[in-house]
């Protein structure tokens, strides 16, 4: 198949990517100059693990490759997939769709023969008809079908999520479309990756649901810690305990310091909006997206307790701050509320986290970014784990505790025990426990 994706964020280009490594030929195309430059370059703008490999391997295979030229990516394309960024509108709590709708128009405007419109993007119900609307409006002469087809990756872990998927999700309005969906994501279906074909309201939906849902797991289990904490249970014992049950599942039920990134915020916000307008308010998607607001500022607090909650002039540390580890995003990473009032409350803080600091240098103002754990936390008051990266699981507790002027830990992922970090003279705090 020849493919064409628009967007090359983390969801374009690693859908690209992934695409050319089926055998399809794929043209990948943004608007930013400087990406397309250095994709041409062979480098990948964001970190996420492997990508850059496979990247390379496909454009040395001939089957991938970086246009600014939507034109050409279009010609003899039998699909077009678009992938551009769908970020809450300011004010109001919406999807944008500005990025979307301008990708269906310039779509429209450079078809190339019968070619299936397929929206990665995650997008409200009523945006593919949309889509559909926009272009046979621009190009009446068009031949076309749009498809919904939302993308289930997680940052981090995105091409093995996308190439052995719990399932794929692909809405459809016609027989031709399902047709050349189904050729183009064959080399799953061969591997027994479910395909589910759906109406194009019902596969927006899905999307929406499968967020929503996972951010209420991750909410739910984050009440009960703080539930643990004030009757002596232990909340990872509890999540264990509720995770054997096959009904429940054991995945996301790691509690800390609230969900953040690209998108469950701005997902739940989005499906809020959306009950809301149709008279059918999420109710439990409100909370969870009040309470998650609530967990960021009450997990400053238990930093701040350590140190009685005067922090000026205090030395804090701060290890992570992209919303989870393997990553270099920081789009609505709970650090972005922690870090800020901990600087409010006049500490000094020094942040170390092995990615962050190209994306958080100008987002984080007032910090000291340090490359070493055991350097960020030199002469520290307090040290704060945020983001449960490798590279601070295994630390020295000793010599870190040892390196401080006083040894007080907020471990918010729960990564070492109460027992380890009080042995190694730390007073220790964590979530749930
Ligand atoms: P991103 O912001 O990283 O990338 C979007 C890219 O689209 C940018 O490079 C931008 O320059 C480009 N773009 C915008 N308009 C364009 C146009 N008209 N022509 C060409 N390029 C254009 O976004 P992302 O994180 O990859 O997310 C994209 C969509 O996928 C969103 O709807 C998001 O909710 C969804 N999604 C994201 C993830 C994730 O892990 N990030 C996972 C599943 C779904
Ligand atoms: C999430 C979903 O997991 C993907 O399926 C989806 O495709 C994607 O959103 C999307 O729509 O963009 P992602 O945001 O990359 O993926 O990362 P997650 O691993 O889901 O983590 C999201 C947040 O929840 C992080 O801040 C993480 O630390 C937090 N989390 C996750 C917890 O606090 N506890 C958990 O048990 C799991």
């Amino acid at each position: 198949m020849k493919l064409a994706m628009i967007g090359t964020g983390y969801v374009g280009l690693v859908s690209g990517v992934c695409f050319s490594d089926f055998g399809h030929d794929v043209v990948c195309v943004d608007k930013n100059a400087d990406k397309i430059a250095a994709l041409k370059d062979g480098q990948v703008p964001i970190y996420e693990p492997g990508l850059e490999d496979l990247m390379q391997r496909n454009v040395a295979a001939g089957r991938l490759s970086f246009t600014l030229d939507l034109a050409e990516a279009l010609k003899g394309a039998d699909a077009v997939f678009i992938g551009v960024g769908t970020p809450t509108r300011r004010g109001d709590g919406h999807a944008d769709l500005s990025y979307v709708y301008a990708a269906a128009k310039e779509i429209a405007e450079n078809l190339d023969g019968y070619t299936v419109i397929v929206t990665k993007s995650t997008v409200p119900v009523g945006t593919n008809s949309e889509v559909a609307r926009i272009v046979a409006e621009t190009a009446p002469m068009a031949e076309f079908d749009v498809a919904s087809n939302p993308e289930f990756l997680r940052e981090g872990a995105a091409i093995e999520d996308f190439m052995r998927p719990d399932r794929v999700v692909v809405g459809v309005q016609t027989d031709r479309a399902r047709e050349v969906m189904a050729q183009i994501y064959r080399p799953l279906s061969l591997r027994n990756a479910p395909v589910l074909y759906t109406g194009l309201e019902t596969a927006e939906m899905i999307k929406y649901a499968a967020n929503a849902f996972l951010a209420t797991k991750i909410t739910f289990i984050n009440e009960i810690a703080t539930l643990c904490e004030k009757v002596g249970a232990d909340v990872q014992a509890v999540a264990d305990g509720m995770g054997r049950d096959g009904r429940i599942g054991a995945k996301f039920l790691n509690a800390g310091p609230g969900y953040g990134g690209s998108c469950f915020p701005k997902d739940t916000n989005a499906l809020a909006r959306i009950g809301q307008e149709h008279a059918a308010p999420q109710r439990i998607v409100e909370a969870v997206i009040d309470i998650n607001e609530a967990r960021k500022r009450a997990m400053t607090q238990k930093i701040l307790g350590l140190l009685e909650y005067d922090a000026n002039g205090k030395k804090i540390a701060v290890f992570g701050v992209t919303f989870k580890p393997n990553t270099d995003d920081m789009r609505d990473s709970p650090a972005l509320t922690i870090v800020p009032a901990l600087v409010g409350a006049g500490a000094r803080v020094h942040v170390v986290d092995p990615q962050g600091h190209k994306e958080g240098a100008a987002l984080l103002p007032g910090v000291v970014w340090e490359t070493d754990p055991y350097a960020a936390a030199d002469g520290a008051d307090a040290l704060a784990i945020l983001t449960e990266w490798n590279e601070f699981r295994a630390l020295d507790l000793p010599r870190l505790a040892g390196t401080m002027a006083a040894p007080r830990m907020a471990d918010l992922r729960n990564i070492y025990t109460p027992e380890e970090a009080e042995a190694a003279g730390f007073a220790y705090v964590s979530v749930g426990r």
